[in-house]
Formats: C-alpha cells, sequence, structure tokens
C-alpha cells in the first residue's frame, strides 16, 4: 500500500510513522508512506493557502488552487483508491471501515485546517469524508494519523502474529477479553484461574464468554447492530 498525505504541517504528522508497527511495516515494505508539503503548491508569492471566507464570518478558509494543484500533480504521477478528506463531518470511522482500506492499494489524505477547506475541493476531488470523532481537532493532522495507524496495522504481514489484529476489539462486533501476564497473584489480586489451567478449550470459551459480558455492559450497541 502506498499513502500520500497532503498537510501544511508536515512536523505534526510525521512521528507516528517513525515509531513502533508503523515504522516496522515501512521498514518491512508493506507499506509506503509520503507527506506533501501544501505550502509547496502555494501560487502567491507570500505562499498563502488559506483566505478569508466569502460571505464573512470569522476563520480562514483553504484555497482551492493550492489544493488542486497538489492533487492535480500526485494524480499525474499515481491513480489512487480513494481520496480521503479528514473532517468532522464525514463518516465516523469504525473496524470495518479500516479493514476495507486495508485492502487498497493507493490512498491520498487532505489534511485541512482552519474553517476547512473551500467547498469545491470536495465537489471536485474527494471521493471519501472520514471522521475520527464527534469533536472538532484543530486540524486534520492527528485524525489523519489515527486513520492511517488503524489501516496499516491490519494490512497482511505488518503485526508479527496476524491472529492479534484478529482478536482486536471490534473485529468481530465484540469487544476484547480481559488480558493478564504475571505475576499470577499480585497482593491477593489473583489470574483466573482457568487461564491457567492448560485447556486451550476451556480458555477460549471462557475468553469468548468475558468478550459477550463486556459488550453487553460496556457497548450493547455493538449487539444490537446485528
Ligand atoms: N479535523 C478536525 N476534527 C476532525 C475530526 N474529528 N475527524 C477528522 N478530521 C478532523
Amino acid at each position: 500500500m502506498h499513502i500520500d498525505i497532503i498537510t501544511v504541517l508536515p512536523e505534526l504528522i510525521q512521528s507516528p510513522f517513525e515509531h513502533s508497527i508503523l515504522k516496522r511495516a515501512q521498514q518491512k515494505g508493506l507499506v509506503s508512506v509520503n507527506l506533501i508539503n501544501l505550502r509547496d503548491y502555494a501560487t502567491n508569492k507570500h505562499k498563502n493557502i488559506d483566505d478569508y471566507c466569502y460571505g464573512g464570518g470569522a476563520g480562514m478558509v483553504m484555497m482551492i488552487e493550492p489544493i488542486a494543484n497538489c492533487i492535480d500533480d500526485l494524480k499525474s504521477k499515481t491513480v489512487y483508491d480513494e481520496i480521503i478528506y479528514m473532517t468532522p463531518d464525514g463518516d465516523t470511522l469504525n473496524q470495518k471501515m479500516a479493514n476495507t482500506y486495508s485492502t487498497l492499494n493507493n490512498i491520498l489524505v487532505l489534511c485541512g485546517h482552519y474553517k476547512g477547506i473551500d467547498e469545491r475541493i470536495r465537489e471536485i476531488y474527494i471521493t471519501k469524508e472520514i471522521s475520527i470523532g464527534d469533536y472538532v481537532l484543530s486540524g486534520g493532522e492527528l485524525a489523519a494519523a489515527v486513520f492511517c495507524d488503524s489501516v496499516i496495522r491490519l494490512i497482511p504481514g505488518v503485526l508479527n502474529d496476524e491472529t492479534s489484529a484478529l482478536s482486536d476489539s471490534f473485529q468481530d462486533d465484540l469487544l476484547s477479553p480481559p488480558v493478564y501476564t504475571r505475576p499470577a497473584d499480585f497482593k491477593g489480586y489473583k489470574v483466573p484461574d482457568v487461564l491457567l489451567s492448560g485447556h486451550a478449550g476451556e480458555i477460549e470459551k471462557w475468553r469468548f464468554e468475558q468478550a459477550i459480558n463486556r459488550t453487553k455492559s460496556k457497548r450493547p450497541d455493538l449487539l444490537k447492530e446485528n
């Protein structure tokens, strides 16, 4: 998979890709990520990428020309499966969406700032609009990092033990069961006996029951969806 990310703040989004699983995914050649500085496509001598909002009102709007020039340039080199705009009014990201996006070859992600982008960019170029939740961030960069992390970890081969992604919370509309590690007894707080029993079948059954109970009590909406 290849991901291009258009941003006015490349430094802000760089770090998540330089550590841990996302770093290893790139080292293994399973994904490549390229940050594109939108300011490189600014059309005036001041390198402006935002302007006043037509009709008045507070806040600046990201101008159409720099974004259009940037996307046109990228599209001349790459055929994208999706051109995604990170925005609080997009479809709320969930595990099913992450699964779907993890099967794509080329994704372009546009990070917004200020009051948003000129609406015509959405009409002309954007194929998907994604929100990471019902709250407003200062810009799309952190949202893009969250989106990319959720997708990249699902690419086959990225996680050492692929089943660990399959047993993630939400993967089958269930929250994950509790997990424990040593010591088996911490000041009287004990690990459930079944996990120490060595009975694979019993352990699997216990984990499934725990996942159901946890989902029922914390996120009953997930069970209702089916
Ligand atoms: N940009 C600002 N807030 C956002 C959100 N909640 N999701 C995606 N992009 C955003």
